[in-house]
């Protein structure tokens, strides 16, 4: 198949560009690299520009008859999504609707979306299945909700058929090193304890240690971004198969505390990690893990590496071939 990648140079797309094409698919990634990096896809065919430069999108789609769009393309800071809603609203909610007009007109009538688990804010119930009431509780986690809304509404009126694949925490890196997290400014755990781990930064902090949870840190699910592009792989094959428009939740199933990462972080690196502990933020849920037992039903997805430390060293690898000698 012939796949349009939107944020194909970023680190969760480079990743899907990779095994797309190990699959055997012919990929096209559109980027403009306001967060992503062109050398994370190697000799991909690149197309540096806007999912809502709509001039673009229809010279692109009538070059190229795409089976499928990627989209993996939007901002992704909660905090900044606090302060700066119009950014958000704009690049991930108006410029996605650009997108979606664009592949309609053009006959592109399958669409894989990067959704979240910001959409469900804060659990009523975990580990979180599909059924779990919407409330996100962040703009972030809206424009995600509101697009997945959206993909149902283009469904019934124009046959656009979707999967939106609600990601916990993806972590981990491409086992061979050729891409991996790349943030800047850096949000995500993992990169940070091992940023901390190199001596790239001083300390690493943890926001409140008084939770109901074993440690009192807070638990996350963390799923290894190729176990993540697996999935959407299948999904890809279920759209290919003529199966209908779903959402499914995607996790390792599996919480670990801040303090059991840093911990797997320190056995995976053999560096010991400072541990500064920092106020409780606004908004954290104690704990967070999906409930993924709709996709491995309905998909037969499974994930190939759930343990902690693998991904840890995956994520390590990459970053110490980033800064050699740290
Ligand atoms: N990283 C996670 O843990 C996580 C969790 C849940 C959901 N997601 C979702 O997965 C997707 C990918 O996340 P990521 O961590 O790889 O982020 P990322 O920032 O590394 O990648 C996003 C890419 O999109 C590009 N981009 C942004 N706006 C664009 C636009 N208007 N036009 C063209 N390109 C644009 C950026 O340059 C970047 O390369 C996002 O949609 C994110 O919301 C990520």
């Amino acid at each position: 198949m012939k796949i349009l990648v939107t944020g194909g140079a970023g680190y969760i797309g480079s990743h899907m560009v990779l095994l797309l094409k190990k699959s055997g698919h012919e990929v096209v990634v559109l980027d403009n690299l306001s967060n992503g990096h062109r050398e994370s896809i190697l000799d991909t065919t690149f197309v540096p520009g806007d999912i809502g430069d709509r001039p673009l999108l229809d010279r692109l789609m009538s070059e190229n008859r795409f089976d499928a769009v990627m989209h993996f393309a939007s901002f992704i800071q909660v905090g900044e999504s606090v302060t700066s809603p119009t950014k958000y609203y704009n690049n991930n909610v108006s410029r996605t609707l650009v997108l979606l007009d664009a592949m309609i007109d053009a006959g592109v009538k399958k669409f894989i979306f990067s959704s979240t688990a910001a959409i469900f804010g804060i659990p009523s119930r975990t580990p979180i299945d599909e059924s779990h009431p919407k409330y996100p509780v962040n703009p972030y986690g809206r424009t995600k909700l509101f697009v997945e809304e959206i993909l149902a509404d283009y469904g019934q009126a124009y046959g656009l058929k979707s999967v939106a694949l609600r990601y916990f925490n993806a972590a981990g890196a491409d086992p061979d090193g050729r891409t991996g997290e790349r943030h800047h400014p850096e949000t995500h755990l993992i990169p940070l304890i091992l940023k901390a781990a190199s001596g790239e930064r001083d300390f690493i902090t943890v926001y409140g240690r008084d939770y109901d949870t074993p440690d009192g840190t807070c638990i996350r699910d963390y799923i290894h971004v190729i176990d993540l592009c697996e999935a959407h792989l299948l999904a890809l094959m279920h759209l290919e198969s003529g199966g209908d428009s779903i959402s499914y939740n995607l996790g390792n199933g599996q919480g670990f505390s801040v303090l059991e990462v840093i911990a797997a972080a320190e056995r995976v690196t053999q560096k010991s990690i400072r541990v500064e502990t920092g106020e409780r933020r606004a908004g954290d849920p104690p704990r967070l893990v999906a409930d993924s037992r709709m996709i491995k039903r309905d998909l037969g997805w499974a994930p190939c590496y759930p343990d902690i430390d693998t991904i840890i060293r995956h994520a390590w690898q990459f970053e110490s071939k980033m800064f050699p000698g740290r």
